[in-house]
This record gives C-alpha cells, structure tokens and sequence, in this order.
C-alpha cells in the first residue's frame, strides 16, 4: 500500500506534491520521492525514510516545475532504501513512474527486459514498468500505459509522465486505487482524496481497467481497449480525518473493511493458476526444507494466535511436529534446537522485541529462521534467514485486524508450500486447497456485509461485563482472537478457551447475563463444540454460535452468526472477521476511542 499525488497546473508543484504526500504517509512511510519535469529533463528527489527527510533534500531544489508526480512507499518488493523508492525510470530517464501495487508477473516481465538490453537498479516490480513505457516512447503516453497495463498482471495503481509532455500526467488503475481531483485549470491525480482535499472538492471516480490523460484543463478517461469512457464527476462532502480514513469512521473500521484487498495481496504471484504454491521468494534450499524434523513457531498476541492455527496447519499438511511458544517465554524453557530445526516468527512490525530476541536465541542455537513479517525490511526479517511478507499495508489501528487474516493466509500458503516440497500432500488435494485459497478475498467481503447485525445484536449488551470465546482445533486460536479483540478495545473480560475444557472448571462462571460466543467451523469437531456449547446454554449462559451456511446447529444458540462455508483451517479467516466487528461494534458503542486503545502501544519493543 503507497500513496500516489500528481499535479499539473499553474501553482508551485511541489507546494502541492509535498503536502499532498504528507496526508498520504498513513498509507505508507518507508520512503519517499517525487519527480518534477521541468521540461528539458526530469529531476527525481527520492530517499528512504519518511516525508520530512525527503523535505530536507527537497529544500536543494531550485527550478521551474512544470508537473510533478510523488509517492509515499509501503515496500512489497525490495527493501525501503533511495533506490528501491519511487519514482522509477526508464534507461534515457525520459519516462518516469509511480506505482501502488504488485505486478504479479514481474520476474517474467523483467526477465525479457534484460535479454533485449535492459538494465534494472532497483529491487521493485515498479522498475520493469518504467523500462515497458520506455521501451513504447514511439506512442503516445497514454496508449504506451494501456499497454503496459494489458501485459501486466496484478494490482496496479500507476502515473507517469514524460519528458517531452510536461503539461501530461497518465494515470492508470486497477485493483489500487486512484482518484483524480478537479481543480480550475489544474488538476490532481492521488492514490486518495486527502492529498487534494485542501485544494478541490470536485473529483473524478475512475474504476478499475482505466487510463486515463490528466491534463491542467481537461481529462480523458479510457477503457483498456482504448474506448474513450465518460468520467463520472463527484463532490467530496468529507473534511480531512474522515477522508484519512476512507470516510470510515476509524481506522481499525476502515482496515477491517480493507480484509479482502489485503488476503488478495497476501496471496498476489504465490499461487499458480495450476494449483501450485509458489515462494521462491523465500530462497531457502528444497533440500533443507526436507531435512528438518521440528517446527516451532513463536510470536506475542495476535501473532500468537496466527501460530496456533499454524501448528495445526502445518501438522496436518506436513505431518511435522510443531511447537508453539509465547516470545516471551520461549527462551526461558531451554527448548531443544538444532540445526533440523524451523523456527518461524512471526511478527506484523518485525520489531517486537520478545519475538526478535526469541528469534534470535534460535538462530544462535543452529535452527533456521523463516520470518513473518508485514513490515518489508523490519529487524525481525534482516535477522530471519528468510521471510515471507503479509503484505496488507499500513495497520494505523492499534487492534490487529487485517495484518492477522494476512498472517493466517500466509501460514496456511507456507503449511502448504512445505507440505508441497516434502511431498506429504499429492498436488490434487494441495490445487483444491489454493483454489479455496483465492475465494477468501470474495468470502470475507460477503462477511462484512454483516456488519449491522452484530452491531444490532451487541447493542443489547451494554450491561455485560462477561465474555467467554471458544472454539476446539481450528476455531481455537479464532476464539483467542475474539476474545482479545475484546478485551483490548472495549475493555471488557474476555475469555478465549478450547471449549472441551470449559467443564474442568471455567464453566463455574457461566450464569445468566455471561455472554458465550462460540465458533464451530472445523468439520473434526463441530458436533463437540454444539455439545460444549449446549452445557453453556443449559447454565444460562447467552449463547451465540459463528457457524457455516448451510450447517443446521438445531437450537443451542441465542443468536447464530453465519459465515461462507469453507475449507477446515480456511475458515479461520472468514470466522475472525464477525469477532472483530462485535469487539468493534461493543467498544464504539461504549464511546471508546478504538485506534488507540488504553495502556497499549501498536509495536511493544519492551520486554
Ligand atoms: C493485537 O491487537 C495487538 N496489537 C498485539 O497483541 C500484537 O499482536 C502483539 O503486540 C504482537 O505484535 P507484532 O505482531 O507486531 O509482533
């Protein structure tokens, strides 16, 4: 996720591309650049770091700006250094690109780029546009982009400018947004309206599979056949905070609704349209991957709880024991290590410092370390001998949402990657698997179509001060989820509990008024989790079930939230989604500020 502004137009650019940047940092903050054309060359500022260290270089600049194209990066591909940082250009510097997104069949793309002479600089998938639109400097700017956008797969989100048509930005979008802001005799193109909002309210609504020629005076919006589109022009009715967040009313609300955009990226290029699981990102040896014997996994919270339905995954697929631990505890129970060992940590920051010096203290014990992190770069992935990258972007919100539905989506990718190399799945049960994969996004969006009712629903609960959450084998670690969720926005007790052990003695504190949430999706242990939960019910309990459509659960439940029907360990991420819109739901109803939760810091990097 990076934030993108373009300005043509008689104002100073970079009055407008700097503050149009800094409103776009939430979306991210790695590093920074603009390309400014002055009309006999294009002139890149970039660097790593955030705005106001590209500020400290802009201020060298001296120079009359004609138009100018800017970009805030969340790294994907390559590390946030000044060269992987945006812009890009083509080998003359005569073409130059911003980018948010993925191209999913970059490596093809560059590949073919380096046979006919090119030479790359950077580590990003970016670069292989900027060295297509180069290559295409015989047609006009807007049919070169169309065609870029034709070879490309994956998410693109683009605008470029040439040289030689200084008063043209070209913009182009699909699966990443891009909105262009209407002004008189000058116009904006951005990633999202704040970076215009101070200047315009009048904006262009461009839909995915476009391109479109942003001019000072006028805009031309075609589809991808080249088929000339009529804009459909809008009136921003936000003020600044709310279009920061999207015109949601939060951040962990706008992230919650961001899920099926984030599960899609998590999954972008890693599985083939032959069923296959596809990480050579992780450049760790097939050869080693077969030899080792143990699987621990280790991470703090949230995380945590991605490692439990990690344990289960990767036993079930790979018939390998894993270990789970608490970060914090790890290195004090001597646990037995050695160089057949896996040790995966994962961590959304990569800076948590009980995960980092757990990691650490494995990698000092000979075993080999696979980082899960969402932060391209953090500490935890320079210290990891590999990493594999949730990609769900920037997570303002202190509550974990959609980074812990892209940390489940990328351990069920490396359960079934390992399960793949060591050969314990045959290739058909692993193709079904990733199909069901790449209907999460679509399942997720039909989840949050529920919202309102679970909003209905816990609005009866004002007085309740009692929550348990549970769930058996795969719809523990959700229970866990939930129950934490609820806990740390709204305050509330909130247990998580494998629900075969509430009768060893938790279910002495059911009793009227306690709210029992239990879910029940793994096809193992469904009917055991009904019958748990008809024990809470007959203690009084308020029983609400998180079940699959199409599964009848009789009458145990008060209230029976409904999710798509999917895979074992799947589900996972589809039954987290109303937990975390009931925790939301009961904190906002409480007048809770959610993004910033008491006591709690987003990256704990404290023992
Ligand atoms: C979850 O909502 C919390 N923000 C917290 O539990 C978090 O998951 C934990 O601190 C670990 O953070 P990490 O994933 O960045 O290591």
């Amino acid at each position: 996720m990076c934030g993108i502004v373009g300005y043509v137009g008689p104002r100073p650019v970079l009055d407008v591309l700097v503050p149009g940047l800094t409103h776009l940092e939430y979306r991210g903050y790695d590093s920074a650049g603009v390309a400014l054309n002055v009309g006999d060359r294009i002139e890149v500022i970039k660097t790593a770091g955030r705005m106001s260290d590209l500020e400290d270089l802009i201020g060298y600049f001296e120079g009359d700006v004609i138009s100018g194209v800017g970009h805030t990066r969340w790294a994907t591909h390559g590390a946030p250094n000044s060269v992987n940082a945006h812009p890009h250009t083509d080998a003359s510097g005569d073409a130059v690109v911003v980018h948010n997104g993925i191209v999913e069949n970059w490596s093809e793309l560059k590949q073919k780029l380096i046979e006919s002479g090119h030479e790359f600089r950077s580590q990003t998938d970016t670069e292989v546009v900027a060295h297509m639109i180069g290559d295409l400097a015989d047609l006009p700017l807007v049919e070169a982009v169309r065609q870029v956008m034709n070879e490309a797969e994956g998410a693109l989100a683009l605008a470029v400018m040439r040289r030689s048509e200084p008063e043209l930005i070209v913009g182009a979008r699909r699966g990443s947004p891009l909105v262009v802001g209407r002004g008189d005799g000058e116009n904006f193109l951005a990633s999202d309206i704040p970076a215009f909002l101070e200047h315009t309210r009048e904006m262009v609504v461009i839909d995915d599979n476009r391109v479109i020629e942003v001019r000072p005076t006028s805009i031309r919006l075609m589809d991808l056949e080249g088929n000339e589109i009529e804009p459909e022009h809008r009136k921003v009715e936000w003020d600044f905070e709310a279009a920061e967040k999207g015109g949601y009313d939060t951040f962990m609300l706008k992230e919650i609704y961001e899920q099926p955009k984030a599960i899609a990226d998590t999954l972008a290029g890693r599985v083939s349209q032959s069923g296959r699981v596809v990480l050579n990102e992780l450049e760790m040896d097939d050869r080693l991957l077969r030899a080792i014997d143990k699987v621990f996994v280790i991470a703090c919270g949230t995380s945590y709880h991605a490692a439990m339905m990690a344990k289960y995954a990767i036993e079930r697929w790979t018939r390998l024991p894993v270990e789970i631990d608490i970060a914090s505890e790890f290195r004090y129970r001597d646990p037995v290590l050695d160089s057949r060992s896996l040790v995966i940590a994962i961590s959304q920051s990569g800076e948590t410092i009980d995960t980092l010096e757990a990691a650490r203290y494995a990698k000092a014990q000979g075993a080999n370390l696979i980082g899960v992190s969402n932060v391209v770069d953090s500490a935890l992935a320079r210290e990891a001998d590999a990493v594999l990258y949730t990609r769900a972007g920037p997570e303002i919100g202190v509550a974990a949402t959609k980074t812990f539905t892209t940390q489940l989506v990328a351990m069920q990718l490396l359960g079934l990657y390992l399960a793949q190399v060591r050969g314990t799945l045959d290739p058909g049960a692993i193709e079904v698997m990733v199909r069901d994969l790449t209907l999460l996004p679509g399942q997720v969006e039909e989840v949050l179509e529920i919202s309102d009712e679970i909003r209905r629903l816990t609005g009866q609960w004002s007085d309740v001060n009692d929550y348990f959450f549970l769930g058996r084998s795969g719809d523990f670690p959700v229970a866990m989820e939930g129950a934490l969720k609820l806990k740390e926005i709204a305050y509330v007790r909130a247990e998580g509990y494998a629900a075969g052990e509430m009768k060893h003695g938790p279910i002495a504190l059911i009793e009227k008024g306690v709210v029992v949430v239990g879910v029940a999706t793994d096809s193992h242990v469904k009917t055991k989790t009904l019958s748990n939960m008809q024990e809470m019910k007959a203690r009084d309990g308020t029983i609400v079930l998180i079940a699959e459509n199409g599964d009848d659960v009789g009458d145990v439940a008060d209230h029976v939230i409904k999710v798509p029907e999917g895979r074992d360990l799947l589900c996972t991420v589809t039954a987290v989604v109303p937990l975390q819109l009931l925790a939301y739901h009961v904190a906002t109803a409480k007048g809770l500020d959610v993004d910033k939760p008491r006591n709690l810091a987003k990256t704990v990097t404290v023992e």
